[in-house]
């Protein structure tokens, strides 16, 4: 059963990268994000508050596969909400149990904040996969533009730091590498070359 932890920041380059590994390894893969946007939108809809720890962990607890294949989870206000219900820990705990369920039926890459610090601590490979907020904002811009929404880049480097300050500096499962994480630092690689450089690191640790 092979385990692959991927964290880092948001806009990294961890979504895509995570995905094209697991296609290559044959390997499921999940998207941990999911699981904490899709908890914000419910509480949002039930007209909650996504800062509520009751109304968000009843919320985390009674989460669908429906709830988490919605595509309209990535706006700027279920972002926003998920950072805050992601900083609840009875949510944490809600959702350690999928996570560590979906990985243990049959290996997994998963990514997220806390994968290989609090999820699978003895995952086979753990990546950390970082950038720099500029070039974390320019992609988040760019993805913005593809689906028609102008917002300045300014405003996009200001949302990003913000969440970058709330992820890590919550007390419940902050955003830090495993000690025994690979970093990656994709601030001057396109997409392709990041892949080829986590492939070989995942490849060199799982048939050594
Ligand atoms: O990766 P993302 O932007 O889709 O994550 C949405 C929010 O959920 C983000 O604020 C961090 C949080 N999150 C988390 O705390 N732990 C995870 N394993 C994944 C996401």
């Amino acid at each position: 059963m092979i385990i692959i932890a991927i964290d880092g920041p948001a806009a990294a380059g961890k979504g895509t990268l995570a995905r094209r590994l697991a296609g290559a390894l044959k390997l499921p893969y999940l998207d941990t994000g999911l699981l904490y946007r899709a908890t914000a939108k419910r509480v949002l809809e039930a007209g909650g508050d996504p800062a509520d720890a009751l109304a968000a962990t009843g919320a985390a607890m009674s989460l669908r596969d429906s709830d988490t294949a919605r595509t309209d989870l990535r706006d700027a206000a279920t972002s926003r909400a998920a950072s805050q219900v992601a900083s609840i820990p009875a949510v944490r705990d809600a959702l350690l149990a999928y996570q560590r369920a979906y990985g243990d039926a049959n290996g997994a890459v998963l990514d997220g904040r806390d994968i290989g610090t609090v999820i699978f601590p003895h995952a086979d490979v753990k990546l950390f996969v970082t950038a720099s907020v500029e070039a974390r904002a320019k992609r988040r811009q760019a993805e913005f533009a593809a689906r028609g929404e102008t917002t300045s880049l300014a405003k996009v480097i200001a949302d990003v730091a913000a969440r970058d300050e709330a992820d890590r500096g919550r007390a419940a499962a902050p955003l830090i590498p495993a000690e025994d994480a690979i970093l990656i630092d994709t601030t001057s690689m396109n997409a392709d070359e990041a892949f080829a450089h986590a492939l070989a690191i995942v490849t060199r640790k799982i048939q050594p």
